[in-house]
């Protein structure tokens, strides 16, 4: 881990005061003053600050029911952050793993070990997402069969990987996808010639959304194992 990530894993210091002690030679790493910021450090090595020893706080792991109109972002802009919609207080540590759009709905993994989201985000992982998707017009059969052989998107070269497609009800349909390619379900079914109204994610891998709007909660030890 860099050397300023661990100072704030370890203090109540965000980024840039983290960077502005290295460089004001305020840190020792076993004991030589150390002002690149970059410097890879283990929770082994004696880091200091002030004199004082650190030690990283465990990684947090949560998660959260997003509501519509929130942004997966650690900063309010346009639209409020996630974390400020539900009332998550967190330092800058924390990022999504795998991200919704605005107006989407659902299960949102938030987290700073950055191993662990990059084992769920990752393409090679193939880490299964559901969701619950409701459509402008009925599905048809020929489209069920397109999503789940695979179908190009615009712009894009290759198909998606099939998708499990089941039918709710006419307008309503639960899709399981490998992937995460910017506003993929979405394009999925533009690409089928329908239009998503709504959309929700219930499930990211063996995690279930299990908590009501704007809730969140930490993840237990067997969810955290999952990506582990
Ligand atoms: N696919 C989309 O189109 N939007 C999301 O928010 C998630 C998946």
């Amino acid at each position: 881990m860099r050397l300023d990530k661990f100072i704030c894993k370890s203090t109540r210091l965000d980024l840039a005061q983290a960077r502005l002690v290295i460089s004001h030679q305020q840190v020792l790493v076993n004991q030589k003053t150390i002002t690149d910021a970059a410097m890879q450090v283990h929770e082994n090595n004696q880091i200091e600050l002030l004199g004082e020893r650190l030690f990283a706080r465990p990684s947090q792991y949560f998660m959260i029911h997003k509501p519509a109109g929130c942004i997966c972002s650690n900063k309010d802009e346009a639209y409020p952050s996630v974390f400020s919609a539900v009332g998550l207080n967190q330092n800058e540590q924390l990022h999504i793993a795998g991200r919704l759009d605005v107006n989407t709905t659902g299960l949102v993994l938030a987290t700073d070990d950055g191993r662990w989201s990059f084992s769920i985000t990752r393409p090679e992982q193939h880490c299964p997402k559901v969701y619950q998707v409701t459509l402008a017009k009925p599905i048809t059969s020929k489209a069920i069969k397109q999503l789940e052989k695979g179908i190009v998107l615009q712009g894009e070269a290759k198909a998606t990987l099939p998708a499990v497609v089941k039918a709710l009800s006419s307008t309503k349909v639960e899709l399981s996808i490998c992937e995460g390619k910017f506003h993929q379900v979405k394009r999925m079914f533009a690409a089928t010639g329908n239009r998503v109204k709504a959309l929700h994610r219930q499930q990211i891998a063996d995690i279930v959304l299990d908590i009501a709007p704007r809730q969140w909660r930490a993840l237990n030890q067997q969810e955290i194992d999952y990506f582990s």
